[in-house]
């Protein structure tokens, strides 16, 4: 049986694209490998959204060739395969084959001619494709991505993935429903919706509150996410539909890229900070604890000092529990491409260190609080590292606890012993050990109260 590895970069759809190639190539007898030594075909499934990410792949293709024996395929696929079409061919000589996100299916011919001495490259956009029957392989039973919108129809002028996903559709409810029926039937009990901006999830007939309830109903679904929405496509049907809905976790990834309103105009953006504030304001009053995290941009061309500084305010005014933190970087293509005023290199890697450290400080300060609270967890595997378990609450904040593997995709309770200040230690609630939480003396106000342990 022919051998397939994969390497994964970049965003959660490409680990949902990655599962889809694995059950495209399923299907003609491919047999999955963790190590490319053995593979017979290799497959780098990219990210275009920062030059660094780029920089990455083409380093590694570069390691990848090693592996390489005569009649082996190395293959580009994803969004950086879709940005750079055939030239990639040209600048890659041990790459065989290229192919964006709507040509996966056809993976086996492509594959075919590779093996022929044929180098191609299909970057073709599919409005139409779903990949509705290709049953995708996944790797976690315990918690799957499930995408529901495709392609994007937003103009932000940072950001190349209108470029390399394509147009917006979403895929039928019922399809969605009849997918993560399946997987409940198989013993998943948490499931995230993904797309683009997938609160602007529409198939002609029913919107985003209505794909919630559906996914929501499906019995056996304990735990349902979604990522990322737009901000200000949280309908009030969105939001009551969150509260309404048991399955709904409390947290949401808002990504707001910038706290400065006239940055936010030349990004395109659809809101100012005021706006993204009262989104913020009812998703608390809709969904009472909810957790949030979001995307930020620094240095977008023309960011003054002032720019940047409401930046840090916002993610003061927010108290925001995670964000993640780029240094704008330029994509061909982009409008924003044609902006001048472009800021420093310098002065980007001043402004990311000084956001990264403000954002630590208020997580911390929110994690610390957090600090004998107890929480429903579900186990998702062996944690990274020692021999603890990895565990995820409601709110998203990851802890490691100790106990035996048949935990794993389980839902535990638990007491938060300590905090890296990001992610926390905590013991099972039933079988409390007789040892002090290891950081009481940090423990402000808020969450449930803490009891000494008995
Ligand atoms: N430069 C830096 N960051 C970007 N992102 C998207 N495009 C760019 C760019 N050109 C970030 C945004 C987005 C996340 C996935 O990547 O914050 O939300």
């Amino acid at each position: 049986m022919p051998r397939i590895y994969i390497e994964t970069y970049g965003c959660q759809m490409n680990v949902s694209d990655s599962e889809l190639m694995l059950g495209v190539l399923g299907r003609e007898g491919y047999v999955r490998t963790d190590d490319p030594v053995d593979a017979d075909v290799m497959l780098v499934n990219t990210c275009a959204v920062r030059d660094h990410a780029e920089q990455r792949v083409l380093g590694r293709l570069g390691e990848l060739k090693r592996y390489k024996r005569p009649g082996d395929v190395l293959g580009v696929v994803g969004c950086m395969a879709q940005r750079l079409g055939p030239t990639l061919l040209e600048r890659v000589p041990q790459v065989d084959l290229v192919i964006g996100p709507d040509g996966y299916r056809g993976l086996p011919e492509l594959i075919a001619r590779a093996r022929d001495g044929e180098r191609a490259a299909d970057v073709a956009f599919k409005s139409w494709e779903h990949y509705e029957d290709v049953p995708p392989v996944r790797s976690s039973q315990v918690s799957a991505f499930v995408t529901v919108q495709r392609g994007c129809d937003y103009r932000c002028t940072f950001c190349v993935v209108p470029m390399t996903r394509g147009p917006e559709r979403s895929r039928k409810l019922a399809d969605v429903v009849g997918e993560v029926t399946r997987l409940a039937e198989q013993g998943t009990t948490e499931v995230t919706l993904l797309g683009q901006t997938v609160n602007s999830y529409h198939d002609g007939q029913h919107d985003f509150a209505a794909l919630l309830r559906a996914v929501g109903a499906v019995e056996g679904i304990q735990r349902l996410r979604f990522t990322s929405p737009y901000p200000t496509d949280f309908t009030d049907a969105v939001l009551v539909a969150m509260a309404e809905t048991p399955a709904v976790c409390e947290h949401a990834h808002l990504p707001v890229q910038s706290g400065s309103s006239r940055t936010l105009k030349r990004m395109l953006r659809r809101y100012d900070r005021e706006r993204y504030l009262q989104v913020v304001a009812a998703l608390r009053q809709a969904v009472p604890g909810i957790a949030l995290s979001t995307d930020i941009i620094v240095g977008f061309p023309g960011e003054t000092e002032a720019d940047f500084q409401e930046t840090l305010s916002l993610v003061e005014a927010v108290g925001f529990d995670d964000a993640y933190t780029f240094k704008y970087s330029v994509r061909e293509g982009t409008p924003a491409v044609r902006i001048k005023d472009h800021v420093s290199e310098e002065t980007k890697t001043e402004r990311i260190g000084r956001l990264i450290a403000v954002v630590r400080r208020v997580a911390k300060q929110k994690n610390i609080r957090l600090v004998g609270t107890t929480h429903e967890v579900l186990v998702e595997g062996p944690a990274k590292r020692g021999d603890l378990l990895q565990a995820r609450t409601r709110t998203n904040k990851i802890a490691l606890v100790e106990g035996p593997a048949e935990w794993i995709g389980t839902y535990r309770r638990v007491r938060f012993t300590g905090t890296t200040g990001s992610t926390f230690t905590a013991w099972p609630v039933e079988s409390t050990p007789n040892v002090l939480p290891l950081r009481v003396a940090d423990r402000g106000a808020g969450g449930e109260a803490w009891q000494p342990p008995t």
